[in-house]
């Protein structure tokens, strides 16, 4: 008995956990609330000791990273859900999670008071928040800015002599990333990604959507030296860069209607200036390294986009992976990834946007359940089809949504109030932790099902490379299940998921 209470008095002050300070808004479930003085914290990663495992859960009910420790049983419960581990079926390296470095990300931020803005970054990467490990910037505007703008608004400037980082890299974006990277125990993988190259570099002089906007064939070399400068820039800053993809949505260009900056690239067009300009310009400047990602939009451009590129060898050989929006993941479904990774085995699949609330009524919903499901869900069935990682879009929004400046206000996990100089955690942000704290770089996915066909049980499972199995299991069923895990050794892992509810299991 004193031994048993010693354990628990040392794991409490390892994993130091604190706990939600819960907010109901109309919506059904909590937001938690953090500020200048507190905020919740899952602690360190809490790794189960020798003989246990762990169970972290989160459900519509107020569960928020709610922490156990179990011993394993020697026989099944024989009325559970039986989920099954096949160790020996191995998929795909995983990379990460992680979300995008903003201007709006930015500008909201910095409308907190120091010490709000240092909980709110510690809560997507200290050790003690969920870590994130893989993140977007974008490649000077997005409509997550307060105003258009490139690298060299100068018109007819090929030769970049104007060329320079603006405001909102030099007063948000590398500032956040640099305090990130200090309260990171992880390498934080970026990438950068343009949602348009300067207005006079396109067919249609202008940033926006006209249907006519593709990049001059006579700037196909200028833009490639406008984005080495982008990684040099941003280089010299002390932000090392991972990776890029070399369009947002590039069929985006084509639409009449597209509000905000883009440029359009037929996947003919997109080979060509990968193939002559882009892949060439960045072997010469020694950033062959970088890990350049085709597509960057739905998976209903899959495969038939990329096809063009990865069968000519001269563009193919520039290129490392496929990267994806999930903004039609409900409408097209996930074999087209299984279909893109057997076309090209050696390329990696990662999910590079995704967020609620861009579908009238856009915007967030403080505390909205179905919301994280549909986070959880995603999430859970593109690791199932091959993804590496899943990268959501802004880290961090005000209460409408943006700033955004064509008004294309959406929802984020975190959302700041800063009269109050405070900020909401939503749901959808535990639902990032379930996956972006336990799931390491490296982690290999390996086989996992659940018995039965009409479950609203899901499950997907990993081999962490320090060792423990790390298994994700989603609950959308209106009941808690009793779940048998197996992976065919003596134990089974017996325990129950709330309704509606996330759980991450560490089992060694
Ligand atoms: C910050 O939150 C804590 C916990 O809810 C609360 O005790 C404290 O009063 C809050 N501080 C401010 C300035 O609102
Ligand atoms: C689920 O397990 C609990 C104990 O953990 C037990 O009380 C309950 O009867 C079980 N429910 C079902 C449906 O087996
Ligand atoms: C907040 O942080 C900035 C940048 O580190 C610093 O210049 C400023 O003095 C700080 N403000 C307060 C009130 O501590
Ligand atoms: C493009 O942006 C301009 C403002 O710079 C705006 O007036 C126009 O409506 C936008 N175009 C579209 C198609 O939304
Ligand atoms: C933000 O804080 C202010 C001041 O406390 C409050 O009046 C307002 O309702 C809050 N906004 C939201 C969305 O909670």
């Amino acid at each position: 008995m004193l031994l048993y209470l010693l354990v628990l008095v040392a794991s409490a002050s390892v994993h130091a956990a604190t706990e939600c300070i819960p907010r109901q808004f109309e919506y059904d479930t909590i937001v938690c609330v953090c500020n200048a003085t507190y905020c919740d914290e899952i602690g360190e990663t809490p790794w189960p000791s020798t003989g246990e495992y762990t169970i972290i859960t989160t459900s519509k009910d107020g569960l928020r990273f709610n922490v156990e420790y179990k011993t394993p049983d020697t026989v099944p419960d024989p009325e559970a859900v039986v989920v099954r581990v096949k160790h020996d079926f191995t998929y795909q390296t995983m990379k990460g999670f992680g979300g995008a470095f903003t201007d709006s990300t930015g500008i909201n931020i910095v409308t907190l008071s120091n010490a709000t803005q240092e909980n709110l970054l510690r809560a997507y990467f200290s050790p003690e928040g969920i870590e994130y490990n893989l993140c977007r910037i974008p490649i000077a505007g997005s409509d997550f800015s307060v105003r258009p703008y490139s690298y060299d608004d100068v018109p007819e400037d090929s030769e970049l002599i104007n060329w320079a980082l603006a405001d909102e890299d030099l007063q948000y974006k590398i500032p956040m990333i640099l305090r990130a990277q200090e309260l990171s125990q992880n390498h934080i993988m970026l990438f950068g990604t343009p949602w348009a190259p300067p207005a006079w570099m396109k067919t249609s002089g202008l940033v926006n959507g006209t249907g006519q906007g593709e990049l001059r064939k006579d700037m196909y070399q200028p833009y490639a030296n406008y984005i080495v400068k982008f990684v040099e820039a941003y280089e010299a800053a002390g932000v090392p860069i991972w990776g890029l993809t070399p369009q947002n949505e590039p069929l985006g260009g084509f639409d009449e209607n597209w509000a905000f900056n883009t440029c359009g690239f037929t996947a003919e067009d997109m080979r060509d200036w990968i193939k002559f300009n882009l892949g060439p310009t960045l072997e010469a400047a020694g950033m062959r390294r970088l890990a350049l990602m085709v597509c960057d939009w739905n998976r209903d451009l899959l495969p038939w986009y990329i096809i063009p590129m990865m069968e000519d060898p001269d563009c193919e050989k520039y290129i490392d992976g496929t990267a994806v929006h999930w903004y039609e993941d409900f409408t097209t479904g996930p074999s087209v990834l299984d279909e893109t990774q057997a076309l090209f085995p050696n390329k990696f699949l990662l999910y590079s946007e995704g967020c609620e609330g861009w579908r009238p009524p856009t915007g967030p919903y403080l505390g909205d359940w179905t919301r994280a499901e549909n986070y959880a869900r995603d999430i859970l069935e593109n690791c199932n089809h091959f993804a590496t990682g899943w990268v959501d879009w802004n880290m961090a929004l005000d209460p409408i949504g943006g700033p955004n400046w064509v008004d294309n206000f959406v929802d984020s996990p975190i959302v700041v109030n800063a009269t109050a100089d405070e900020f909401y955690k939503q749901p959808t942000y535990y639902v990032m932790g379930h996956f972006s704290k336990f799931i390491q770089e490296g982690a290999i996915r390996v086989f996992s099902s659940v018995a039965g066909t009409e479950t609203p049980l899901k499950s997907t499972a990993f081999h962490d490379p320090y060792g423990p199995t790390v298994i994700i299991l989603h609950n959308r069923g209106d009941v808690p299940l009793n779940i048998s895990v197996t992976d065919e050794s003596v134990n089974y892992l017996n325990f129950q998921i709330p309704a509606k509810a996330i759980q991450t299991i560490l089992s060694p």
